[in-house]
């Protein structure tokens, strides 16, 4: 499994249960990275978004002890969802958020694909900060490029000490 994540300059990720900043240049590596695979969120995630419906043309699985739907994989239990994520190719399932499942699932991840933002979204959650993690290490970051007057690098860490 991998996280993917946009942060900013102290590695907040969002407010009043949205995002910090609308970069259309993110939005479309996640659409792109994410399409047709599995992401995983929880309940928060999943009613943040437009009309609290699940992703189109992705398997969406959501950790919640209390939404009841069908149009997505609800699992209210963590030791089920590693369960359920076992069951697809590991390169195909993108945790996607938010906090909590962040900070719950990341030792269970190889990867976290994260767009730095240079910029304070003042954020009210955060994604632990990798750069303070010795288990995590940065393995690659782009160049700075500008997308909506935002300066953006996307980066990749890697885990090296992955949880089963
Ligand atoms: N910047 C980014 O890339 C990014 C990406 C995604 C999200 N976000 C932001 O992150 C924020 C949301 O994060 P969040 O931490 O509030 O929420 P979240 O992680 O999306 O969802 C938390 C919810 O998941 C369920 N849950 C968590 N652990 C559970 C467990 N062990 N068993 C059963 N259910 C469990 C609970 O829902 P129930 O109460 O239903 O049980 C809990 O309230 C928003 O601001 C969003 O915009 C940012």
């Amino acid at each position: 499994m991998k996280a993917i994540v946009a942060v900013d300059k102290k590695w907040g990720i969002g407010k009043d249960n949205g995002l910090l900043f609308s970069i259309p240049a993110d939005m479309k590596f996640f659409r792109e990275t994410t399409a047709g695979k599995v992401v995983v969120m929880g309940a928060n995630t999943l009613k943040s978004f437009p009309n609290g419906n699940p992703l189109k043309n992705r398997t969406n699985i959501v950790l919640s002890s209390k939404i009841k739907r069908d149009d997505c994989i609800v699992i209210n239990d963590i030791e089920k969802l590693i369960a359920e994520i076992k069951k697809y190719p590991k390169d195909d399932v993108y945790l996607i958020g938010g906090a909590m499942l962040y900070k719950t699932l990341l030792p269970y991840c190889e990867q976290a694909l994260v767009t730095k933002v240079d910029a304070d979204g003042g954020a009210q959650v955060f994604f632990p900060n990798l750069d303070e993690l010795k288990e995590w290490k940065c393995a690659y970051s782009s160049e700075s490029l500008e997308s909506n007057d935002y300066k953006i690098k996307f980066t990749t860490y890697e885990n090296l000490s992955v949880k089963e």
